[in-house]
């Protein structure tokens, strides 16, 4: 293996060094930024094994650039650096997808032990992977669960669509399964051996979708220190999923247009056509066709997606698959945490026939998951979703999305809702946030939440 490379990041430039000198006695090559514009300039030039930001930097976050990689680069795993004692801050961290945490301060030791954990863990990833490569499969065929006639149709439907080389359109409020599709979709066709590439287009901001979609020149801009592919070229024989196609800008529309039309496309800086050959499949949770009238998505390129059309009914308009998708998250969530948890309550399963799943199976998987956890005996109750009694007593308990919003957004937001949660009860509140009442109503002041 050549050496591990790692990225640190840190607007500190002391730190930085001390870092830096700590991690080369153990043969690592780092590579320093500090400034989060600077770092996601390198993680785009640069092959990188492991990044290491801190979460408060000069002229951004920490989770703009682990947002940026899981996007581009979600096999490089980030760890984050954040202030001592903030356990929001923490595990917000560990939610956005950072694959662990330091909390400042931490000794060089503690920091050489995580990396070592995790360069064993990616060692151990890529002889998986080259096996996968020798068995022929790219990866491993989704599970999807689900006996009720809707999605026993669109089971069908992925059978017959599979072997053809038609562009598919998925649509579908959000968490229906999409993306499962998708790869379904992928791994049932002859191109099963070959990648299956996705690219979020609504994740990456406009100027840079260009370069991942169709790669770019050494030298095509500033910073391009080296040629790189773009995903229709990684996906060549294989799949290319663009996922969030209505938040596509109209000017990728036209390029995209082109590309479906010809195959071909140009390297950002290059000069000619290059040619690839992509299955192309498509999904939002948009209505494209009202984005068409409003012109805001090009009919041309929309009559071009739209060849077949699979629609995900939301979770509450198949209660069938309701059961069965807990069962099998309950069962997942076991072995990932190695727990036995046998059943569920009665009240609990009759309770999830009526809930409205506006987050569909992805607030079900979230539900069945922090369930699982936290349940200490062998069977689940109604005390372990919360979410449940809430809706049994008309509340939101849904906070709003973590990334984007600051801490202290994200910490008012808590508070607020555990408040009315627990019916404005102080005491009980402080317990469930497992803070100090003091605290509590020292943030209560503070974020102006009563009068
Ligand atoms: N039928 C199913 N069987 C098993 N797991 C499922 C099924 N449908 C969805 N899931 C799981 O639910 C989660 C959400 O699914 P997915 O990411 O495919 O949704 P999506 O429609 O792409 O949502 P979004 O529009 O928000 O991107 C995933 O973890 C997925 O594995
Ligand atoms: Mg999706």
């Amino acid at each position: 293996m050549n050496p591990v490379r790692i990225l640190l990041v840190d607007d500190e430039t002391d730190t930085l060094q001390a870092l830096k000198l700590g991690l080369e006695d153990e043969g690592y090559n780092i590579l320093t930024s500090p400034s989060r514009n600077e770092a996601l300039t390198i993680t785009k030039n640069e092959e990188l094994d492991i990044v290491i930001t801190d979460l408060k930097l000069k002229d951004g976050s920490g989770l703009d650039l682990l947002g940026y990689l899981q996007e581009v680069h979600p096999q490089v795993p980030v760890i984050i650096m954040t202030a001592y004692g903030s356990i929001e801050s923490t595990k917000v961290a560990l939610r956005s997808g950072a694959y662990d945490y330091l909390a400042k301060p931490f000794s060089l030791a503690d920091l050489k032990r995580i990396v070592a954990k995790l360069v064993e863990v990616i060692a151990l990833r890529k002889e998986n992977e080259r096996l996968k490569l020798l068995l022929g499969r790219s990866t491993e065929a989704p599970v999807v669960i689900g006996s009720s006639p809707a999605l026993k149709k669109i089971l069908d439907l992925v059978e017959q669509v599979a072997p053809s080389r038609s562009t598919i359109l998925l649509t579908g409020e959000t968490g229906t399964g999409k993306e499962v599709i998708a790869s379904a979709i992928h791994q049932s066709s002859p191109r099963a051996d070959k990648p299956f590439v996705r690219i979020n287009c609504g994740a990456i901001p406009e100027n840079l979708l260009e370069a991942e979609l169709f790669g770019y020149e050494r030298g095509a801009f500033t910073g391009a220190m080296k040629q790189k592919p773009g995903k229709v070229e990684l996906a060549d024989r294989g799949t290319l999923f663009l996922d969030e196609i209505g938040e596509l800008a109209p000017a990728m529309q036209v390029k995209l247009l082109r590309f479906i039309q010809s195959g071909e496309f140009e390297r950002l800086g290059g000069n000619g056509a290059l040619k690839t050959d992509v299955r192309i499949i498509a999904a939002t949770n948009r209505n494209l066709q009202e984005q068409v009238e409003k012109g805001l998505f090009r009919e041309d390129l929309y009559y071009r997606l739209n060849v077949i059309t699979i629609t995900l009914p939301p979770l509450r308009e198949r209660p069938a698959d309701i059961k069965l998708l807990a069962f099998y998250f309950m069962q997942k969530y076991n072995e990932i945490n190695n727990k036995a948890i046998e059943k569920i309550d009665e009240e609990v399963l009759s309770q999830m026939m009526s809930y409205p799943w506006r987050g569909n199976v992805r607030e079900l998987e979230n539900m069945m998951e922090r369930a699982v956890v936290l349940a200490r005996g062998s069977e689940l109750k109604m005390s372990h979703f919360p979410t449940l009694l809430a809706g049994m007593q008309g509340l939101d308990l849904t906070l709003g999305p973590m990334v984007g919003n600051s801490l202290a957004e994200i910490e008012k937001m808590a508070i607020e809702q555990t408040l009315r949660y627990c019916n404005h009860d102080k005491q009980k509140t402080a317990m469930t946030l497992q803070i100090g009442l003091a605290t509590l109503y020292r943030k209560i002041k503070e974020y102006s939440l009563e009068e």
